[in-house]
């Protein structure tokens, strides 16, 4: 029919997006759709539905719309119905504009209550008075219709397909602005989302990253509109979703359960956008100091005498570590809270040593929790029985899984009893092994089996009608929850650390959900030892700076296959730029760590792990912008460029912070490297060499490029190979001048683990100025830690011709200039360390 053939390809929604059916035009039309078959000869592109919506397909109707005192609440009314079980006939649509920049949406049942994700949100105490953004509605068919008042841009149009509430499938669709959509994790992909016919799962899964379904889910986006202003589209919903991404270009959210809660931020620029949604999910916790150290792990330490020899060997060759870690081998028959009585007998031991040393120990704990060990012998299964706390079967016992220790029950952490039960757990194990930092690993939850010993029962929860994705496991008896289990693992374990140590948790968790940031952060899960994977990683954590988990890493080397020197090498090098630095390895694949390769080598990654370690400071007061503001730490180029859409596709190159340009080799074979580098001054970390533009920079073995943004002053530190013992160490400013000679830097100092260190005031805070050739240094905030920073030197790059004299307060002292010909000169100047004081002008 006419109506069919006028929708263009781009605009075709998907009426039968069911993947297990061939669908035909029998189906189709039964569902009173438009079916039309992809004719190849006319270019069709591979993706465009044959079954689409006409643009008459029945949807709600808005049958009437009232002020409240935060925005307006509607009622929505289907008069056909729709071809899903259940559909709802009426829904409330709620509309709050909670602030300027924040809007509201919710849609929902409008007579019984739903399952909504138990997540602490803030409540709009008023109405925003001068909002960023105006609504109109469309009232038959139901639509909304967002914009941006600044620019009139629509953000959102939801009136190009039908609104679909059924109790087991919600569909929403928009129109999008522009093409540049980011977010929507955990996937292994581009940063920059494609647009074309793509369709991308949220449901968290145990699977090497592949295409498909990753680990955590994370039901948000941001996308840069025309011109640079950038607005974010949070969907709070945990159910398992899927979100097709189309060429109009538009966006359809589709998902099995709770129901439709929108929030959207309006920016106007993307690290607003950031802030703004961690305004809702809650901001990062800080790490403690050591956490952002270099961290060494692999599955297959034999031993704890062999975990040792690693750690000792480490020190022999004076290459920095935090943290040494242990993956499943020390406990016995893979049982958490147990260590094998022979093959890590010296395991407390060793956590004493690592302690001597200033150094930190963090073990992996899986949820499964064995089930299967003679009453009496195993403390936690018992008592985790005996307090109920398990996840039940819907015939009430507690459901038996597969991991690592055979049949296993799984921990209910939705349950405050289950916090307190894993608390005392931890609590009897820490007295033996003394651990500093947790690594909460298979908690999708993953399970070998599918569903449980029993099978999965029948009914609407485990065989929805229908179901999201490539792969996985379908639907379970936790539908609803399914996705929150790592956040809710997490909570349990940071707030066991605090009560356990009563310092700053470190905890970092391969499942997420919005929120996890407060708790934990996250690794990447079980990469390859290949190049394309060192290369995914840079997307995949420039993803996580979007969702609110600043703490992110990669496994560096890679964790499954063989590594090789020059792989691991360049690994090393990116990896000593990831916000978390692990170097993590399967089972029976040949060790990894810094030692076991040639001096020449080692050299280069003990090198890199020192710039690292030179860069703390820095690091460490990114870290706290992030938990104060919500600032990105590894921090993608259009956030800094919003404007240069060069910049919208890297994801090659990233920043920390908005001043230190990471441009990392990921290609085997090269002894030179591509990076963009946008508008200004850029100056090379090591030699002071300005670049601009795309530009081809030597990248020798044992380098990796680094540029300092001009305008910026970088506070670092003397390294040492820990981080306890670098933080005693004197500062060394950088301060790389802009050509109208200008520079502005902070640091945030403390004594790196106590609890709430901001919170309790227990900290320094200083910033950096240089103007007209002086170099200011203000304290804002002081305490005792303050006094014990203090300046070794200040290097100041592109300084215009020799000084003829350089003052600190006043008094005259010597400096060396190096005048490099290329580019601007650098100025050296040595101080006697000196304590900060309120305005002390160099
Ligand atoms: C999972 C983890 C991996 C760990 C392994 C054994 O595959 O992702 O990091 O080494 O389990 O515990």
């Amino acid at each position: 029919p006419e109506k069919c053939s006028s929708v263009t390809e781009p605009l075709r929604f998907d009426c039968y997006p069911e993947r297990n059916v061939v669908v035909t035009q029998e189906l189709c039309e039964a569902r009173g759709c438009c079916f039309i078959e992809r004719d190849q000869a006319s270019g069709s592109r591979q993706g465009v539905p044959w079954c689409f919506y006409p643009p008459d397909f029945p949807s709600y109707v808005l049958e009437s719309l009232n002020q409240t005192e935060l925005g307006m609440v509607g009622l929505l009314r289907r008069k056909v119905k729709a071809y899903y079980p259940r559909d709802i006939e009426t829904l409330q649509l709620s509309v709050e504009f909670e602030t300027d920049t924040r809007l509201h949406i919710k849609i929902t049942d409008s007579s019984s209550p739903r399952y909504e994700v138990p997540l602490q949100v803030p409540r709009a105490m008023k109405r925003a008075e001068n909002p960023a953004y105006s609504l109109d509605f469309s009232r038959e068919p139901f639509g909304l219709v967002l914009k941006r008042r600044a620019s009139g841009v629509v953000l959102l149009n939801t009136t190009v397909a039908p609104l679909i509430f059924a109790d087991q499938f919600l569909q929403i669709s928009t129109t999008l602005p522009s093409t540049f959509l980011y977010g929507l994790g955990e996937h292994r992909s581009s940063f920059l989302h494609s647009l074309d016919w793509n369709t991308l799962t949220l449901w968290a899964r145990d699977v090497p990253p592949t295409s498909y379904n990753l680990y955590g889910s994370h039901p948000f986006y941001l996308l840069m509109e025309e011109g640079g202003a950038a607005h974010g589209v949070f969907l709070l919903n945990s159910n398992a979703m899927e979100v097709a991404l189309q060429p109009a270009p538009s966006l359809t959210w589709r998902t099995i359960g709770g129901i439709l809660d929108f929030y959207i931020f309006l920016g106007p620029d993307p690290n607003m956008v950031i802030q703004q949604y961690q305004q809702v999910i809650g901001l990062p916790a800080m790490p403690p100091l050591w956490g952002l150290g270099f961290h060494l792990c692999r599955w297959g330490y034999g031993t704890s005498n062999e975990t040792w020899q690693t750690v000792k060997a480490m020190r022999n060759y004076q290459i920095p570590q935090d943290a040494q870690w242990n993956d499943i081998d020390y406990m016995e028959g893979y049982r958490d809270f147990t260590f094998d009585p022979q093959a890590f007998s010296t395991l407390p031991q060793l956590v004493e040593d690592l302690h001597k040393h200033g150094q930190h120990y963090v073990m992996i704990l899986d949820p499964g929790i064995s089930s299967t060990n003679p009453r009496g012998s195993y403390w936690p299964f018992d008592e985790g029985l005996r307090r109920g706390i398990f996840i039940n079967t819907t015939e009430g016992q507690p459901l038996i899984g597969q991991v690592w220790p055979g049949l296993t029950a799984f921990p209910d952490f939705s349950n405050q009893d289950t916090h307190q039960w894993w608390l005392e757990n931890l609590k009897r194990f820490h007295a033996h092994v003394p651990f500093d930092g947790l690594w909460i690993d298979m908690n999708e939850p993953s399970d070998f089996m599918d569903g449980s010993v029993d099978g999965c029962p029948a009914g609407d929860l485990d065989k929805p009608p229908y179901v999201p994705g490539k792969k996985g496991q379908n639907a379970s008896v936790h539908y609803n929850l399914h996705n929150l289990y790592g956040l809710m693992e997490a909570k349990a374990t940071a707030s066991a650390l605090i009560q356990i140590r009563g310092k700053r948790p470190f905890v970092i968790s391969r499942s997420t959900f919005p929120s996890q940031g407060r708790y934990s952060g996250h690794w990447l899960g079980d990469n390859r030892s290949e190049w394309k994977d060192m290369s995914w990683s840079v997307p995949g954590l420039l993803s996580f700076s979007l969702f609110g988990i600043p703490l992110v890493g990669a496994d560096i080397c890679g964790f499954s296959g063989t590594t090789s020197e020059e792989l691991c090498t360049r690994w090393m090098q990116l990896g000593a730029f990831y916000p978390f630095a692990r170097n993590h390895n399967t089972q029976n694949e040949k060790a990894q760590d810094p030692t076991v390769f040639s001096s020449e080598v080692r050299t280069a990654m003990k090198e890199v792990l020192l710039t690292r370690y030179t860069l703390l400071p820095f690091l460490y007061t990114l870290f706290h912008r992030a938990h104060l503001l919500g600032d990105t730490v590894m921090r993608p180029l259009f956030f800094e460029f919003p404007q240069d859409m060069v910049t919208y596709s890297i994801d090659r190159q990233f920043l920390w912070g908005e001043s230190l340009l990471v441009t990392p080799v990921l290609e085997p074979g090269a002894d030179s490297v591509i990076g963009y580098f946008p508008r200004g001054l850029w100056y090379d970390y090591y030699t002071v060499r300005s670049g601009a533009y795309w530009e081809v920079g030597p990248a020798p073995l044992d380098h990796i490029n680094l540029h300092i943004r001009e305008g910026a002053v970088l506070p670092t530190q003397k390294p040492e190979t820990t981080s306890g013992a670098s933080r005693g160490n004197p500062l060394r400013l950088v301060a790389a001048l802009s050509p109208n000679a200008v520079a502005w830097g902070d640091l945030f100092w403390d004594d790196g683990e106590s609890l709430d260190s901001f919170e309790k005031d227990n900290y320094s805070y200083l910033v950096f100025n240089v103007t007209q050739n002086v170099f200011t240094s203000t304290v804002l905030h002081a305490n005792v830690e303050a006094t014990y920073v203090t300046v070794d030197t200040l290097t100041v790059y592109g300084v215009r011709g020799p000084p003829t004299r350089v003052t600190i307060n006043g008094e005259e002292h010597p400096f060396s200039y190096l005048d490099n010909q290329v580019s601007p000169a650098l100025c050296v100047l040595h101080s006697q360390p000196h304590p900060c004081s309120p305005q002390a002008p160099l």
